[in-house]
């Protein structure tokens, strides 16, 4: 039909682009819990799902991410952006947090152990973020990350850890 202007559904495609494949394990939903902290703050722990999409054909993997409050379900941080993985074995993301905060992310992945390791290149429209690190690993089937920051005060130390099931 050529009046159709909608998308295609990604299922009736179904076309991985070469450079997303090795790292087709993300895609699809995952929820789970993390714990949060850092020297001037109180800790904290959270619900999070994260959901991980690629537009057939596309270089490209979408990201959406929520967290929640675990005793009451109130929305906390939320975040989303574009995972960008290259042949050679390196990778941006670029994420938009729901504070302001935005991130352009370069690192490395390794189908080996399954291991992605980001370090921000540029934080912008922070208050007082200076620099973020994020590490994703795959253990037995569940996704592990850890993310530090570093702010003006504060030297690079853990912010955010958590483990998350595939749905
Ligand atoms: C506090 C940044 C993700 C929950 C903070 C602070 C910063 C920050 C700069 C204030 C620290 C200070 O006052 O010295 C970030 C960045 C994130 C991130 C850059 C992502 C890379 C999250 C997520 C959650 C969260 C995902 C919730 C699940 C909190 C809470 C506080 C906090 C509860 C303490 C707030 C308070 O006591 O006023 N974060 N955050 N953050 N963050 Fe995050």
């Amino acid at each position: 039909d050529k009046n159709n202007t909608s998308p295609a559904p990604e299922s009736s495609l179904a076309v991985c682009h070469p450079a997303v494949a090795p790292l087709s394990y993300l895609l699809g939903k995952w929820r789970g819990e993390g714990e949060g902290g850092y020297p001037t703050i109180n800790s904290f722990s959270y619900g999070e799902e994260l959901h991980f999409y690629h537009p057939p054909n596309k270089p490209v993997i979408g990201y959406t991410q929520k967290t929640w409050k675990l005793s009451s379900g109130e929305p906390m941080h939320s975040e989303s952006g574009y995972w960008r993985p290259k042949p050679n074995g390196t990778i941006e993301v670029v994420i938009a947090q729901s504070n302001g905060l935005v991130e352009v992310q370069k690192g490395t992945f390794s189908t080996e152990d399954n291991v992605i390791q980001l370090q921000s290149e540029l934080v912008g429209n922070a208050s007082k973020v200076t620099g973020i690190r994020r590490c994703f690993r795959l253990v037995e089937g569940d996704l592990c990350y850890e993310v530090d920051m570093a702010t003006n005060t504060v030297t690079l130390q853990p912010h955010l850890k958590a483990k998350l099931k595939k749905l």
